[in-house]
């Protein structure tokens, strides 16, 4: 959802399912990470008012943690190996295929907010390469001829 259409009655919820101390800052930002796909700048300041918190050490918190982001994200996360043996295997192609059936490229959201892209380091999975993995789904030796199917099931999926 893009920060001009968040509201403060989108944020509110968010916050009363905690008790007003600073111990549960991270679990809020988690919360919010979740429902809006990043922690909007407003979700910022609502937590700092909320907490009665500076709202520096929340933005420490938000860019420190790597499950949290400042950029919106899509619904649904790509993220492309390029770790050496996946780049050997094709990372590059997998890619470029990624930003012509999307439309995007790495760190980019699509327009109707369902995927984001980004480019990672070695997944662990180096015989599979080469490897993305979707929310926390892992697709070895991809070939970008699946990847419409691959990402027209995923728009299908309800969501929560
Ligand atoms: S290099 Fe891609 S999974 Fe290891």
């Amino acid at each position: 959802m893009p920060e001009q259409n968040i509201t403060y009655e989108d944020i509110t919820p968010l916050l009363l399912k905690y008790p007003k101390d600073q111990r549960h800052a991270l679990a809020i930002m988690q919360d919010m990470q979740r429902h809006f796909n990043y922690i909007p700048r407003k979700g910022l300041e609502a937590l700092a008012d909320y907490l009665g918190c500076h709202i520096s050490g929340l933005y420490s918190m938000a860019t420190f943690y790597k499950s949290l982001s400042l950029k919106p994200k899509g619904r649904h996360i790509i993220k492309v190996c390029d770790g050496t043996a996946c780049h050997i295997r094709g990372a590059v192609n997998l890619v470029s295929g990624i930003e012509r059936v999307l439309g995007i490229s790495a760190d980019e959201v699509t327009g109707d907010g369902e995927f984001s892209l980004e480019l990672v380091n070695c997944l662990g999975s180096c015989a599979l390469a080469p490897v993305m993995v979707v929310d926390d789904e892992y697709y070895g030796k991809v070939t970008t001829d699946r990847l419409p199917e691959i990402f027209d099931a995923l728009r299908g999926e309800a969501r929560p």
